[in-house]
């Protein structure tokens, strides 16, 4: 038995990425989708592993094609479905803010664990839950950091009188661990969400940056409002240059345009979603990952 990735057309080329970085075959998930919206789904019969590889960004329509792949894969006999999901949606609403809410981390990592045998993703935004585990109750998964990706794409051309900046305490993890890898200074801003694009931010020591170069760490991009209120503050105290980089970039052209604008020399992120800030290969991680993964037995034996 020999494990094998599955690819949906949208993630094709980062689905391909792994498997070349596993040594493994890559097959494509056939999606039809009906005139009334609903999905077809016909994968390829896959008898050991198999890796079903899709990220979830916009991930209402996304979710309900993994699960049909998940089943359309046991009934064509894999012993094991692994789902790697590099962007993992509804993450953040862990708790019901007000009343009626419903808890969608609760609600979607019971449905993935329902379906699949394993769960690897990246930088996962877990707050109150600390462990993947906890989100998928009953099977193996795999929260994979994309803090030493970050530091290789940064590596290259940063100067030693850099300061990182962590936009609020959620980001401190991945900051202090890319200023580590670097040797490089970091602070760590307060933040406090008052809509979706509207953020109150406030940076201790934030004169520190004065006449020096800054670069923004974080898990997510999504709306764009937390790194524009960061690059107002840095501009104001007298950073020299301000770069951005983030695990995941969700933002469309209109609000990187908007980050652009407000000051933000060079927006970077890895490729765990597509898009034109996507530099940072994530394959490596994710291969070493699966190849470390309790549930993916016939990985381990793959080149
Ligand atoms: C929040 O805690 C995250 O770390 C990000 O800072 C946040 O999700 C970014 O969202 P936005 O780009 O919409 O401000």
């Amino acid at each position: 038995m020999i494990a094998m990735v599955h690819g949906f057309d949208d993630s094709s080329a980062a689905a391909h990425r792994l498997a070349r970085e596993l040594g493994v075959g890559c097959r494509p998930i056939a999606l039809h989708r009906f005139p009334d919206g609903e999905s077809l789904v016909r994968v390829q019969p896959s008898s050991g592993t198999a890796i079903v590889y899709r990220t979830l960004d916009h991930p209402n329509e996304k979710l309900v094609d993994l699960f049909l792949a998940a089943s359309a894969l046991r009934d064509g006999g894999a012993r094991t479905i692994i789902l790697v999901a590099p962007y993992l949606a509804y993450m953040r609403q862990d708790i019901a803010f007000a009343p009626g809410e419903a808890v969608s981390q609760k609600v979607i990592g019971r449905l993935i664990a329902a379906h699949f045998d394993g769960l690897i993703t990246v930088d996962p935004h877990l707050h109150r839950t600390r462990d993947l585990c906890n989100v998928v109750p009953g099977i193996d998964a795999l929260a994979v950091s994309a803090a030493d990706t970050i530091a290789t794409m940064l590596r290259a051309d940063v100067t030693p009188d850099t300061v990182l900046i962590g936009p609020d305490s959620e980001s401190r993890l991945w900051v202090a661990s890319v200023a580590a890898s670097l040797g490089l200074e970091m602070l760590v801003g307060e933040k406090r969400r008052l809509g979706d694009r509207e953020v109150e931010l406030a940076i201790p020591d934030i004169a520190r940056v004065r006449g020096r170069p800054a670069i923004l760490v974080d898990d997510l991009i999504s709306s764009g409002a937390t790194l524009l209120r960061c690059a107002g503050l840095l501009r104001a105290a007298g950073a020299v240059r301000i770069e951005a980089v983030a695990t995941h970039c969700l933002a469309g052209l209109h609000d990187l345009a908007a980050l652009t604008h407000g000051g933000i020399a060079r927006i970077r992120s890895t490729d765990t979603v597509a898009g034109p800030t996507a530099c940072g290969p994530i394959a490596p991680a994710l291969a070493q990952a699966l190849r470390q993964f309790p549930a993916a037995h016939d990985v381990r034996t793959c080149a």
